[in-house]
């Protein structure tokens, strides 16, 4: 075990400066770039999150550049990463520091977590890493590291509680940045979650997990719950050559205000038999609409849902009857519109 508090921050910042990413956020102290580093990566890979990072610092390269954007171009930018509240929430908490803090980024944890959409983890990381405040951070990979390192058996509010402990006992207080980045990038690259590197690790002789044989067993799982399953039926409408119909989806759930095909859902796998009879689709498409072709089922895994998607291409529609706030697009403008994944894996197919 680690005899002194230093052997366990020393060690470990030791390590990060050899090992750390060369990350394009890493070479900056501006709140504004570190947040939304972060909001990109809760959720996203390393390597997915890089191109959207530099794309959204490209185009709003300043608080005030993403404050004055309408939300459909940071919804558009964001296509793809999915968890689209990360975007309105940055978008919302954009415009909070315009109007509460004249624009600039507040300093401390206790006004950085009154942003929208911030969080423990975030306040954290924003006030070490560009303001070098002594607060720690816990992620999913540092509740990784110390379950194995300190061997820490609890799980969920339990694990965390234990883990911001240890990581407030031995917080490196001037260097609070480098040690939150380090502790999490030592989580993932070499304490990962599957077959971690224990034979070359610079803790071999100090981890709990490897000298009792635990790796496999640390941090202990939780069982999860069984995904929801959705089934969605979404139909392509021509009214005009060229155009087709889509809807933006206001329900307040993760893909609000983007836009998809108007959609039916069902409580169990539809088919045209089933369709041609919902309300909707009467009072939609009238009833001498018919379905001309189906597309195969899209399967898409969120992490608490899984969506069973199939398409239908819809004949003899009657466009006077389309509810308000559908708005009929050609199809060069579809790329204009901010999509969900699933929409997007239709149009690519
Ligand atoms: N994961 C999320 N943010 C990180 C950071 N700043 N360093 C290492 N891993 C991270």
């Amino acid at each position: 075990m680690f005899p002194t508090k230093m052997d366990f921050s020393d060690q470990i910042l030791k390590w990060y400066k050899t090992h750390q990413r060369d990350l394009p956020w890493r070479h900056t102290r501006d709140a504004y770039k570190i947040w939304l580093s972060e909001v990109i990566l809760q959720q996203t890979r390393v390597d997915q999150g890089m191109a959207y990072y530099k794309k959204f610092v490209d185009r709003f390269p300043e608080i005030i550049d993403l404050a004055e954007a309408p939300e459909q171009e940071v919804l558009k930018l964001w296509q793809g990463l999915g968890y689209y509240s990360r975007a309105r929430n940055l978008h919302f908490a954009v415009k909070q520091i315009m109007t509460d803090h004249d624009g600039i980024f507040p300093e401390t944890y206790d006004e950085i977590i009154k942003l929208k959409g911030v969080g423990e983890y975030t306040a954290a990381a924003i006030a070490s890493i560009a303001f070098g405040k002594p607060e720690v951070v816990v992620d999913g990979n540092v509740k990784r590291v110390l379950a194995r390192m300190f061997g820490l058996e609890d799980v969920s509010k339990k694990l965390y509680n234990r883990s911001k402990e240890i990581m407030e006992k031995e917080l490196d207080h001037e260097r609070a940045g480098d040690f939150n980045q380090a502790v999490m990038e030592f989580g993932a690259l070499q304490c990962t979650p599957q077959s971690p590197s224990c034979t070359r690790c610079v803790f071999k002789s100090s981890c709990y997990a490897f000298s009792n044989d635990m790796v496999d067993k640390l941090p202990v799982r939780e069982t999860k719950k069984k995904p929801r399953k959705r089934f969605f039926s979404y139909f392509i409408l021509h009214p005009q050559e060229k155009s087709i119909v889509l809807s933006k989806r206001s329900d307040d759930d993760i893909w609000k205000n983007l836009y998809e095909f108007p959609l039916i859902e069902t409580i169990s796998e539809a088919n045209a038999d089933n369709l041609l009879q919902e309300p909707d689709f009467i009072n939609w498409f009238g009833n001498k609409a018919g379905i001309a072709e189906s597309s195969k089922t899209f399967k898409h895994q969120l992490s608490h849902q899984t969506i069973f998607a199939k398409y239908y291409e819809i004949t003899n529609i009657d466009a006077k009857l389309f509810p308000e706030g559908w708005k009929v697009v050609s199809l060069d403008e579809i790329a204009d519109y901010p999509i969900s994944r699933l929409m997007e894996r239709f149009l690519e197919d």
